[in-house]
């Protein structure tokens, strides 16, 4: 590894490596030759930039992703995505190196949840079961029973006795569709992902009325108002798989902007049209997926470095409830 005298307050103050790179380096193909060098993977996420997400060795969602990192036999996974991602792969991985472009791309989501003040809830319902949305941070982990993503939310739930307790974690828009689809009365943090909240139910109605034949899909993180007039709610994945199975010609994308790229890959001749949030912009993009950049990810593969660093006692912890998510995911016949 090349050396460089990284001072780590600096590092911890930019949350990314700030050295200049030359411009006439093709970073597509320096990245190329780092994982070969290095045996390393670079896992993205769908709401990554389009240029991340095709030097990507595996693009998938959050399920895919944590899947993937378990059985990767690189020496140094490279997360394209935000920390809990990341923190999920070393959690998984502690031999292995785990490198996040960015430690300042966190999740708005996950910050939803502080450890201690869902501690003292959590003892205030101790004959409760807690699942939690896998867009938290290792201390909620460790303090869950199950974790889940949106791809296995229903199943997982559903797995369980109609009278055992449940607390939902920390999305309370997820855990209401979740209720709703159960029949369930989990009781819910009140967590959620700025991002898909941000949604205007007005403008959608009227993006609707404009293209008649445009299917509204939707993420479960958005809101109730919007989940109900959706035509098909599901995890990035579910929503991309859908989008290339279905009929329809045209579709109105309530997630994260960064999912449209797959999609008119996977289906060139269909037209995808971003939902528009409640603000000025046309577009929704999550602030924390899209800190990582090209630049940033050539960087972190040459020095290695941010690095994910985890206190073992806190891994051990938060590793039980991901496993159990794996045994049932695999039990309930989602793809590993
Ligand atoms: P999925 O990857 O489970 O669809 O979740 C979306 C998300 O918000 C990830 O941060
Ligand atoms: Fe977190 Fe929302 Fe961004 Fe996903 S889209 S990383 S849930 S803030």
């Amino acid at each position: 590894m090349e050396q460089k005298d990284f001072k780590i307050n600096e590092l911890a103050d930019n949350g990314f490596l700030n050295v200049e790179i030359d411009p006439s380096l093709d970073l597509f193909e320096e990245i190329d030759k780092l994982k070969k060098e290095k045996n390393a993977v670079v896992l993205a996420h769908y709401y990554q930039e389009p240029d991340i997400q095709d030097i990507a060795d595996y693009i998938g969602d959050s399920l895919g992703l944590a899947q993937h990192a378990a059985k990767t036999e690189a020496d140094i996974i490279v997360f394209a995505g935000v920390h809990f991602m990341a923190e999920t792969a070393k959690i998984l991985n502690p031999g292995k190196k785990v490198l996040l472009p960015d430690l300042k791309a966190g999740c708005s989501l996950s910050d939803s949840c502080p450890p201690a003040l869902f501690k003292a809830f959590k003892d205030k319902h101790p004959d409760h079961l807690v699942i939690s949305y896998i867009n938290c941070s290792a201390g909620i982990k460790a303090l869950s029973d199950i974790i889940c993503t949106s791809s296995n939310a229903q199943l997982i739930v559903e797995s369980l006795p109609k009278e055992q307790k449940i607390i939902f974690a920390p999305d309370k828009n997820l855990g209401g569709y979740i209720n709703k689809k159960t029949g369930r009365d989990m009781l819910l943090w009140n967590g959620a992902c700025m991002v898909h909240e941000l949604f205007s139910l007005e403008k959608i109605i009227k993006m609707k009325e404009r293209h008649p034949k445009a299917k509204l899909i939707a993420h479960p993180e958005c809101e109730d108002p919007l989940l109900r007039i959706a035509d098909f709610i599901g995890s990035t994945t579910q929503l991309l798989k859908y989008t290339e199975t279905d009929n329809a010609q045209s579709y109105i994308v309530a997630t994260e902007t960064g999912i449209l790229h797959k999609m008119q890959q996977n289906a060139p001749h269909k037209t995808f049209i971003a939902a528009p949030p409640d603000n000025a912009c046309a577009c929704n993009d999550c602030p924390h997926m899209k800190l990582n950049t090209l630049e940033k990810i050539y960087l972190c593969m040459k020095y290695e470095l941010p690095e994910i660093i985890m206190d073992e006692e806190l891994r051990v912890a938060a590793r039980k409830p991901i496993d159990r998510m794996m045994e049932l995911s695999k039990q309930l016949g989602l793809a590993g």
